[in-house]
């Protein structure tokens, strides 16, 4: 065989590897969930809704985390995304001061403000858990 041909056998051999890699994992589909679905609870909610009172409302309304600002500031991304983000960089003058529970917390008061429903089940704050909530655009709001 020459050089050229044993090269692209072994890519043919790497690609199939890879391939049947693949294969073993679940198509990320499957276990993507939404916040259209009611992944946080009421009584959650109220204690975001306490905690942003507490930690935020000194340097924001809420109507900044609302309309049209959501729409382009949340969607799109995970639960976890936002949670992380809110945690690295607020309250501005004290980053890193909430505990991963609070933010959270907060994160479903957002998603109550927003009209998403809520469910049976709190968010829970395992960020493995968080990855997998996609942060959907409301229905009546995918339209132009
Ligand atoms: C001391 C004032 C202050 C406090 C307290 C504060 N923020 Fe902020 N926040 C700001 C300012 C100013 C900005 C805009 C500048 C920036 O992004 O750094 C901001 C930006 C943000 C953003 C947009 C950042 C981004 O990356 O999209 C979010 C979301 C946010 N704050 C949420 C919160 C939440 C939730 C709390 C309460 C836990 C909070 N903030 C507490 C001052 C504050």
């Amino acid at each position: 065989m020459s050089t050229k041909r044993k090269i692209v056998a072994l890519a043919l051999v790497m690609l199939g590897g890879a391939r049947a890699g693949q294969a073993q994992v679940p198509p990320a589909r499957e276990t993507v969930r939404s916040v259209l679905e009611g992944v946080y609870t009421e009584a959650q909610a109220e204690r975001g809704k306490a905690a942003f009172g507490r930690e935020c409302s000194a340097c924001h309304a809420t109507g900044e985390f609302t309309g049209a600002a959501f729409r382009l500031g949340w969607t799109g991304q995970s639960v976890r995304d936002r949670v992380e983000n809110l945690r690295a960089t607020m309250p501005l003058d004290a980053p890193g001061r909430l505990a991963a529970k609070e933010c959270v917390d907060i994160l479903a008061y957002v998603l109550k403000l927003n009209g998403y429903p809520s469910g049976e089940k709190e968010l829970a704050s395992d960020s493995e858990r968080l990855s997998e909530i996609r942060i959907d655009p409301k229905p009546d709001t995918r339209k132009p």
